[in-house]
């Protein structure tokens, strides 16, 4: 048996497996964000161990047999969050979270550093964590004099739980402190931020053995004794794992809160000016690259809350019949963009409202915006070389048969549905644990989910939606003028 553990934003999941990588339970909770100022986004990695505690319960409570057979834990985390300890191991301060965008300022310095591109592949993000620790500095240098480790979320849980300080690669990547091609800390970045290897975790692959859950916690909260905890990795590229994304021609577009195109990559071949994120993955010799858009679901949920109908009844409106595109766009930027834009002040908004706008088409126009976004991740994803010939269409937004029937269309491509069960980070987390312990290998064990459905693009429909999407796309530059 196995647990795969998926450390989110708002909850913990938690996924028991067999050897085979079924599933025989699950347990979530969950807990709070907090906002103290504008662009501020913050959790107490207290609360992820209570949660931790939670999970574990409830598995071993409703599965008290396979719970004593556990044999190893691998953990999915938010990604970027910087868990600043002292030199006793307490935390200093909340964790700053991935969409904390209070560095802004140290971010772009960094980023006019040649050095960072290069060595990273990767444009530094306001949300990274090495413009974080740059924001301590300046603002809390009291508590930056005290930094003796800096763990990415997840890797506080493995530390809670086994007492050693580990990272993996795939969320190390995250940090704009790894050089990505390398895979090892680099020190000329550390250096650039005021740090030194000293202060940074070991690195692992995802799936190597990081220690053993300890010996304290198996007496105080009944953990299984002697379980190994594998580096895991961050949250996209486990849920690659979790469908067996690893390898070129391989990947998924997730409708999440965010939206995620991603292709798994054979070898590192950055284009930060595109960016596109490049980071490792969590399985060794891969890497992975992916555009994000920062509201996807979330913009459905805006229309949402302002028209006060629920999701499902907004796009119950539209009938079964994909319909032509819209000419009234909708550029769906409420929380600024990273792909293809990097710009985190650019706002959202409907362009070409009539006096005969319904919510309808509004609704329509909102699904249109975020697949036109997508499409623009798919464009700057094809020029690093990434190919995708198909992609499993994964997350919330999935379950609206009209969103991915425009999205296949917008994208061109087919999309698939997997069918019903968990192929998400909580499982890809449990593959990494069965790989770590039982020496299985990554290709016998991250298996594509069997496929429900391909929703193939509606060919009729295809080059009407090109010449939109060329609308939308080319208008960016105005619509950000006029802001
Ligand atoms: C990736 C990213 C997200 C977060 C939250 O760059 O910011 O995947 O890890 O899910």
């Amino acid at each position: 048996m196995f647990i795969g553990l998926d450390l989110g934003t708002s909850g913990l999941r938690g996924l028991l497996v067999d050897s085979a990588g079924k599933p025989v339970g699950a347990a979530d909770t969950s807990y709070d964000v907090a906002h103290p100022n504008l662009g501020w986004s913050e959790q107490n990695p207290g609360d992820w161990i209570q949660a931790c505690k939670l999970v574990m319960a409830q598995l071993r409570d409703n599965h008290p047999t396979e719970f004593e057979a556990v044999q190893g834990i691998g953990i999915s985390g938010h990604m970027h969050g910087a868990t600043l300890l002292d030199k006793m191991g307490e935390v200093l301060r909340p964790c700053i979270l991935w969409n904390d965008t209070r560095s802004h300022v140290e971010a772009a310095a960094f980023d006019a550093m040649p050095m960072f591109r290069a060595l990273t592949g990767n444009i530094v993000f306001p949300g990274f964590t090495a413009p974080k620790l740059k924001w301590v500095a300046k603002h809390e240098p009291e508590i930056f004099a005290q930094v003796a480790k800096i763990l990415l979320p997840k890797d506080y849980m493995t530390y809670w739980l086994t007492g050693a300080y580990s990272a993996d690669m795939s969320d190390s990547a995250g940090t704009s402190w790894l050089d990505v091609g390398a895979r090892d800390w680099s020190d000329d970045l550390l250096e650039a931020t005021g740090l030194t290897r000293s202060q940074m975790p070991t690195l692992f692959e995802g799936s190597q053995a990081v220690g053993v859950v300890r010996g304290d916690l198996v007496t105080n909260y009944g953990l299984p004794q002697g379980v190994q905890v594998v580096a895991g990795g961050g949250d996209n590229a486990v849920a690659a794992c979790g469908v067996g994304a690893m390898s070129e021609g391989t990947g998924f577009v997730s409708l999440g809160t965010s939206g995620v195109l991603l292709a798994g990559r054979d070898g590192f071949t950055p284009m930060a000016d595109s960016a596109v994120h490049t980071f490792c993955h969590a399985v060794p010799d891969q890497w992975y690259q992916m555009g994000v858009v920062l509201a996807a679901t979330d913009s459905l949920n805006w229309l949402s809350r302002i028209t006060g109908q629920s999701p499902a009844e907004l796009t119950g409106e539209l009938g079964t019949k994909l319909r032509e595109p819209t000419a009234l766009q909708f550029y769906p930027y409420l929380s600024g963009e990273r792909t293809p834009h990097n710009d985190s002040t650019v706002r959202a908004g409907f362009v070409g409202l009539d006096v005969a706008t319904e919510r309808v088409d509004m609704t329509h126009a909102v699904l249109q915006g975020v697949s036109f976004a997508l499409r623009d991740s798919l464009e700057a994803l094809r020029s690093t070389g990434a190919q995708l010939e198909s992609a499993l269409a994964i997350g919330g937004g999935a379950k609206s048969a009209y969103w991915v029937e425009m999205l296949a269309t917008v994208l061109n491509l087919p999309l698939e549905l997997p069918e019903q069960g968990d192929f998400g980070a909580a499982l890809g987390a449990a593959r990494l644990a069965i790989c770590g312990v039982t020496g299985a290998a990554v290709y016998d064990v991250m298996t594509k989910p069997p496929v429900a459905k391909v929703v193939v693009p509606n060919a009729a429909l295809v080059d009407d939606y090109q010449v939109l999407y060329d609308h939308f796309h080319s208008g960016f530059p105005a619509w950000k003028a006029l802001q």
